[in-house]
């Protein structure tokens, strides 16, 4: 596996790669890696001829200093992880190589970003557009895969790939849990021993939500789940919102439409985790 630093050395390498002919599969992670970005890499693995993953805390989408400073960070760790699933390109730059200069872009998505993590992390998915449309312009990948933990993320990342006329096809991948049905998370490993203990509380309700869908409205069924995960010590929801899988706007029926999905941002003592559950999709 290679290991990069800087822009010029991945274009070179990338530019012999695609001069090959071979087809370039993206994951980008901000490290901390666990089996739900290996399961990325594995994917692109399958589907691609060459694998580069990228692995950088981006400032600009930290709303919060406090996370940044505390996001967990162990690049060794990671590249021996990404050799053992045959990564073909590790890509670790420094924030000189992505912000030269101040990115000072404004992007637009509308609607998408006003909901959720949007509302709640003002200038988080900017962030997460300005290095996203970066690494895509120093990859130039066929394919770029995203894991639908982060729901509204891959949204944002296909409206700003068609903003952008990108060529790259975005693909969204399945949630990986623990056995206990704990979405994984880099921030996982910040949980105390009791916190992680009780954190399955948060897919367990919403997967045993999906049973009330017929019996509950969507209100009396979005009171539940945070009625239920704020009952455990150290448990406080910030949002469950019930949307429309495609606009991101809540839904009051569950006949409202074809695709709907709940999303949820739970803190456990100081961190915060996500994790959602799709209620319908025809
Ligand atoms: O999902 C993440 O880890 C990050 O938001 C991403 C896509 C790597 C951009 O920094």
């Amino acid at each position: 596996m290679y290991k990069i630093k800087t822009v010029s050395e991945l274009q070179s390498v990338l530019k012999q790669v695609q001069n090959q002919g071979k087809q370039i599969g993206f994951v980008p992670t901000m490290g901390a890696l666990h089996e739900g970005h290996l399961s990325l890499v594995k994917q692109a693995k399958d589907e691609c001829d060459y694998v580069v993953v990228s692995v950088f805390v981006n400032p600009n989408q930290f709303n919060d200093p406090k996370d940044l400073e505390k996001y967990p960070r162990d690049i060794d760790r990671d590249s021996e992880l990404l050799s053992t699933v045959h990564c073909d390109l590790l890509f670790a730059p420094g924030i000189e190589d992505i912000y030269p200069e101040e990115d000072t872009r404004k992007f637009e998505f509308g609607a998408l970003e006003t909901v959720m993590e949007g509302r709640y992390r003002p200038g988080h998915f900017n962030g997460v557009a300005q290095v996203v449309s970066r690494l895509f312009d120093y990859c130039n990948p066929d394919k770029a895969y995203f894991g639908l933990k982060d729901f509204q993320q891959v949204a944002i990342i296909q409206d700003m790939a068609e903003q952008l006329n990108c060529t790259v096809e975005i693909i969204a991948c399945p949630i990986i849990r623990e056995d206990d049905g704990l979405a994984m998370s880099s921030r996982n490993v910040r949980l105390t021993q009791e916190q992680r203990k009780n954190a399955p509380v948060i897919a367990k309700t919403l997967f045993d939500s999906c049973n009330f869908v017929s019996k509950m409205s969507v209100e009396e069924l979005r009171n539940h789940v945070m009625h239920e995960i704020n009952l455990t010590d150290e448990f406080k929801v910030e949002y469950f919102e019930i949307v429309d899988g495609k606009t991101l706007q809540g839904v009051d029926n569950w006949e409202d439409c074809n695709y709907i999905v709940g999303c949820i941002a739970v803190f456990v003592g100081e961190v915060r985790l996500i994790d959602n559950v799709i209620y319908k999709k025809r």
